[in-house]
């Protein structure tokens, strides 16, 4: 969530770094700060609220200087104040730490530093933290040539919980230490720079070399260069770090001629689904190929159960995903939070497959199930956007994305590749049971039309931004979705309320009747999904429920369904699809109402308030 950027060069430190904060201000974003050390000692700015109040208030005074670290936070310990923004310095002021995640024992630390004498300054456990780093560098002797390096390795050796972090100090002015454990942090390495960030879209404008630093991981970079020390063993580490290439152009990360992220992801995902799919149909054998899976046949065929888990957005694409599987190849699935999953004792059996789904690959309690599954030697495969994350790397294997980065904090495209993953997954295990070659090639059919039909589906945004405007003075909205089209109920209201702030529930349609229906009348819309499929009759009988309580009803309906412009007010079509791709054009249609309901109330629709892109506490 908040975000870290750290540059050690030839360069001017601050527009190198202000651009990398830019660029990851969509993970938290309510204060940030910036440090530099140059010869005049540690010089800082912080400022509550976005970039733009730390841009402007450097803007008269830059500060200078080839060695920085900058931070945006997302409060976690204390509030979002001047003082709580990080970076956060030691008691003498001289030395300055940027830091993600939490320090469990904070609270103990603080104890014993404050029974040493210490005064704090803040409620935060980064501050504690950085005192701690302090304490242990004035202890050791000034002529310690690794000084700063080792005063770091000692107080994490204190420390539990979790941290991606840089720490500088002014009497050492040439050197910079990060460290990780359960919070990404990656080197980038550039001609005669160096950079340290959370996140490579922060870097990657500036160099595509980059090594992704693993747990424990202790890294020291100075003017010659860096080298790696590992908090299990003090020696320096032989085994190195992984050097690799990214790919990852700057560019995807650029808003071009969209006015927001958002806007332009949504507009994407014409593109998304096929980089999902490119590679991934066999059209000779009618079915799909997912060599990621790293499964053999016989250990597909004896796949008797799945538990899909994950958060959010991610976890709706897991209701929808249970859906498909379960109506593709008739083996039992199970949805789970993981924050639920990774805390109780979920019986899986030595047949049961646990996928884990994820756009970034570090929400905390995604990981937290993926590992307690792992723990009790269960085989987990993951569902990943993000290729270099730690999902991607504590998985036994998995199918990515490739969505390209999103940015906007709403999900959207990391909705609809899941989708159409599980799509996949429902055609390659189908067509191991009882799917026929015809069958196979019917669903491989749908899959390519989809493309062109999502296509249709964003040229009706202007008649979805009329509906937008239309219903844009209610203050709650319902969502009624069956089947596959429960799960984008869900999703739809997820989208609606997160930017728009408008109160929004998801229910399956015919709960209505059990005590959603007490909330309807004229003041409050439901959002109505009911597509020319099996439960199309059932789903009108409780649409006019809705009506004879006088409640505004706008439909999803498919294209050529005239009837349903006699019961709806107002109608929103999609092309004609089979029930597992149709979810994929009726999320795309919510995805472009909950955005222009958002621009129509002035609402910050990438950024919205409490929210970040990634949840990396519990
Ligand atoms: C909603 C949204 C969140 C995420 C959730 C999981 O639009 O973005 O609900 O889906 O925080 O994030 P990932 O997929 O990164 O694990």
């Amino acid at each position: 969530m908040c975000g870290i950027v750290a540059y050690l060069g030839d360069k001017e430190a601050q527009p190198l770094l202000l651009e990398g904060l830019r660029r990851l201000e969509y993970r938290g974003y309510d204060s940030s700060g910036l440090a530099v050390l140059n010869g005049k000692g540690l010089e800082m700015v912080k400022k509550v609220g976005r970039i733009e109040q730390l841009e402007r208030a450097l803007g008269p005074n830059p500060l200078h200087g080839s060695l920085g670290i900058c931070h945006t936070r997302w409060a976690t310990h204390g509030k979002a104040t001047e003082v709580n923004a990080h970076p956060h310095t030691d008691a003498s002021g001289k030395l300055a730490i940027v830091h993600n995640g939490v320090i469990e024992n904070y609270g103990t630390l603080k104890k014993k530093l404050i029974e040493k004498g210490f005064q704090f300054r803040t409620e935060t456990d980064t501050e504690v933290l950085a005192f701690l780093i302090g304490f242990y560098f004035d202890t050791l002797n000034s002529e310690t040539e690794n000084r700063l390096e080792m005063a770091v390795m000692e107080a994490l050796r204190e420390v539990t919980g979790t941290y991606g972090l840089v720490a500088i100090h002014q009497d050492q002015p040439d050197v910079m230490v990060g460290a990780r454990r359960g919070s990404p942090l990656v080197l980038g390495i550039g001609p005669h720079e160096h950079f340290l960030a959370s996140d490579v879209a922060a870097i990657a404008a500036h160099t595509q070399t980059v090594a992704h630093l693993r747990d424990f991981d202790v890294v020291t970079v100075d003017r010659q260069g860096y080298r790696l020390k590992s908090l299990t063993h003090n020696a320096p580490d032989e085994s190195g770090l992984e050097i690799s290439q990214i790919d990852y152009q700057a560019a995807d990360a650029e808003m071009g001629d969209f006015p927001h992220f958002m806007l332009k992801e949504i507009f994407e995902q014409t593109l998304s689904i096929q980089n999902a799919v490119r590679g991934r149909l066999n059209l000779e054998e009618c079915t799909a190929q997912l060599g990621g899976l790293n499964l053999s046949p016989q250990e597909l065929r004896d796949i008797d159960r799945i538990v899909i888990t994950g958060c959010g957005t991610a976890m709706h694409a897991g209701i929808v995903g249970e859906y498909i599987i379960e109506s593709l190849a008739h083996v039992p699935v199970e949805v789970e939070w993981a924050s639920e999953f990774r805390l109780r004792n979920s019986p899986l059996d030595r047949r049961t497959l646990v996928l884990v789904v994820s756009q970034s690959g570090e929400t905390e309690d995604t990981l937290g199930a993926l590992r307690e599954a792992r723990r009790k030697g269960h085989r987990v495969l993951g569902i990943c956007n993000n290729v270099a994350s730690s999902l991607a790397r504590e998985t036994d294997g998995g199918v990515y994305m490739y969505a390209g980065p999103e940015i906007s904090v709403a999900s959207t495209k990391a909705f609809t590749s899941p989708t159409i993953i599980f799509v996949l997954l429902g055609l390659l295990l189908g067509r191991m049971r009882f799917l026929s070659a015809s069958q196979g090639l019917q669903i491989i059919q749908a899959i390519e039309a989809l493309p062109d039909q999502i296509t249709q589906v964003l040229k009706q945004s202007g008649h979805i931004n009329q509906i937008a405007e239309k219903y844009s003075y209610s203050r709650s909205m319902l969502f009624f979705g069956r089947q596959m089209q429960y799960g984008i109920a869900l999703e739809g209201a997820l989208k609606m309320k997160e930017i728009s702030y408008i109160h929004a529930e998801g229910h399956p349609t015919a709960e209505l009747k059990h005590g959603v229906i007490a909330l309807v009348d004229e003041n409050t819309p439901s959002v109505f999904l009911c597509p020319k499929d099996g439960a199309y009759d059932k789903n009108i009988n409780n649409l006019q429920q809705i009506k004879a309580r006088k409640g505004p009803v706008i439909a999803i309906a498919t294209e050529g369904d005239e009837e349903i412009l006699q019961q709806a007010d107002d109608v929103i079509y999609i092309p004609d699809a089979p029930e597992y791709t149709a979810p994929i054009l009726s999320a795309v249609a919510l995805q472009l109402f909950a955005y222009h309901m958002a621009v129509i109330l002035g609402r910050d629709v990438d950024k919205p308030r409490n929210l970040a892109k990634s949840v990396t506490v519990p």
